[in-house]
């Protein structure tokens, strides 16, 4: 994974958990713009990598900004950033992008819990400069707590409906009628906390077909059952690789110097995805949608193997 250096230009405390980071190049210069949905890796101040969605206005100067939320009791990642002063230095990813608009949808639903309003934030603001139809529904716990409210207020009052500390059962009445209330060709984009996530997929899944549901979710899925690894070879460019059960596909490839970018390592950011040529996947990621997964035609190589003898694969 190439990365690049830059500099926190300001933060903003948005609550009192969240703090805003606006990024330049070293030199002062904006970052670049992005296509709306897109996120980073941002490499820590104790070196941890964790992907954050861009969450300002995709074409705009300060394009490059994304929010943290303080998690207490996890590996450090969050805290390190919260210590973070402005004229600190960074390494982020270029954008990668798992919540990109559908083109041809005649509207958009896009419905965001706490932390998880970051990717609709640039979504929101891409959609409502150029007129395409959408809805933006904000559940969080509080006023307080419910960062970069005012700016939605301020900039998309029409578009924008705050669902302020609604009970669970609330919430799902409250989903199942947006739902809906969909015209036809509506696709739904969804970020926030696992079990939201998953109430809103359910729920949307009722009237939108799996193609039609978006969802981004920085977290690994949890397996159904247990997987058993079985060895294998991998064919890549005419050479043959052995994957035994105790390595995953880009473990062996990249000690055998194929140089395949890596960077969660945990099925969730995208940057490993290979194509397939031969063989079947067995799909372990949580970033491909199911079609993808049913097509077999490109795999995350850091979680995903097969039961076959033999993948052949190509990198993009
Ligand atoms: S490195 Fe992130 S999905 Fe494989």
């Amino acid at each position: 994974m190439s990365l690049i250096d830059v500099v926190v230009s300001d933060i903003v405390q948005e609550t009192p958990t969240i703090k805003s980071f606006y990024l330049t190049l070293p030199d002062g210069k904006p970052v670049g713009h992005y296509s709306p949905g897109a996120h980073i890796d941002v490499v820590g101040p104790n070196s941890l990598t964790r992907q954050y969605s861009l969450c300002g206005r995709p074409d705009g100067e300060d394009a490059y900004l994304f929010a943290v939320k303080r998690e207490e009791g996890g590996r450090g990642g969050s805290e390190a950033l919260h210590e973070l002063k402005i004229g600190d230095q960074l390494q982020v990813s270029a954008p990668r992008n798992l919540l990109q608009i559908a083109e041809d949808a005649e509207h958009h639903i896009l419905v965001a819990g706490g932390i998880g309003i970051t990717p609709m934030l640039s979504l929101a603001r891409y959609m409502d400069v150029r007129d395409i139809s959408f809805e933006l529904h904000y559940y969080a716990r509080s006023e307080e707590e419910a960062a970069f409210l005012p700016l939605l207020t301020e900039k998309c009052p029409d578009k924008l409906h705050a669902h302020l500390g609604v009970g669970r059962e609330e919430q799902k009445q409250r989903l199942t009628e947006t739902v809906e209330a969909t015209p036809e060709n509506t696709h739904l984009y969804v970020c926030g906390p696992e079990g939201f996530m998953d109430n809103v997929r359910t729920i949307a899944g009722k009237k939108l077909s799996e193609e039609s549901i978006h969802f981004e979710n920085f977290k690994p899925t949890e397996p159904e059952e247990a997987y058993e690894n079985t060895e294998f070879d991998v064919e890549l460019d005419g050479e043959t690789y052995h994957v035994p059960a105790d390595r995953s596909i880009v473990e062996v490839l990249n000690d055998a110097g194929c140089g395949i970018d890596t960077s969660c390592e945990e099925g969730i950011c995208g940057t490993c995805i290979m194509e397939v040529l031969e063989g079947t996947p067995e799909h372990r990621d949580n970033v491909l949608t199911k079609s993808d997964r049913e097509a077999g035609e490109t795999m995350a190589v850091c979680v995903s193997r097969t039961k076959d003898p033999k993948l052949v694969l190509e990198y993009f």
